[in-house]
């Protein structure tokens, strides 16, 4: 099974999903990184993985449909049977998300409903939990619908807030946990252990 891979930043969750691939851990390749910002690091680390990049700005194509044209004739012609939106500081766009229905896995860091949807990314996800003083936070992978962060959730796992958190360790214990829980995710899809009933995803 091909993967296509959207990426904005850093590229940690991307990199968890090489390693696990290269470890056999997981029986799928990378056909395609895709990246909305040129200097994300996520392209350096599938350059020296010989993984094909591209990057699609979308101040770069004069209408929003050109740009969905251009994201969704990268993906196919790279083969890709699942997206994986890793750290994908964009919304796709309805006509995307029909495209691929129920082929677009994203990784939130909270416990989605909680501290997700429009504006929720990054730390400011982390600042929110840490402001509001709750003692659960965690890291959600879910398929993509035509809304932010609210498509049916597939895997969730939660860690404690200790009293001795900051941003910096809370959002690398969740980033951790991303890691972990993407590639438990994707491994599933691959493996076809994944059924979507409504608002709920089975595992077979
Ligand atoms: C992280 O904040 C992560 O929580 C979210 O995207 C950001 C960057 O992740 N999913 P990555 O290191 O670029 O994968």
């Amino acid at each position: 099974m091909t993967l296509g891979v959207l990426i904005s930043g850093n590229g940690s969750n991307l990199q968890a999903l090489i390693d696990a691939i290269n470890s056999k851990y997981l029986s799928a390749r990378i056909g395609v990184v895709i990246s909305n910002r040129n200097g994300a690091y996520g392209l350096v680390r599938a350059k020296h993985d010989h993984i094909p990049i591209k990057v699609l700005l979308r101040n770069e194509f004069d209408t929003e449909d050109k740009y969905d044209e251009a994201l969704i004739n990268t993906l196919m012609e790279h083969k890709a049977d699942l997206i994986v939106l890793a750290g994908f500081l964009s919304i796709l766009s309805q006509r995307v998300v029909n495209v691929f229905k129920g082929r677009i896995i994203n990784v939130h860091p909270s416990l989605i409903p909680a501290f997700c949807g429009k504006g929720y990314y990054g730390k400011k996800v982390h600042k929110a939990v840490l402001d509001y003083g709750v003692k659960l936070s965690g890291a959600t992978v879910h398929f993509v619908d035509e809304g932010t962060d609210t498509g049916p959730i597939i895997v969730q796992e939660a860690v404690n807030v200790e009293e001795s958190d900051d941003l910096e360790s809370l959002s690398q214990k969740i980033l951790t946990l991303e890691h972990r829980l993407l590639v438990e995710a994707v491994k599933m899809f691959v493996e076809q252990r994944l059924a979507i009933e409504g608002r709920r995803v089975k595992t077979l």
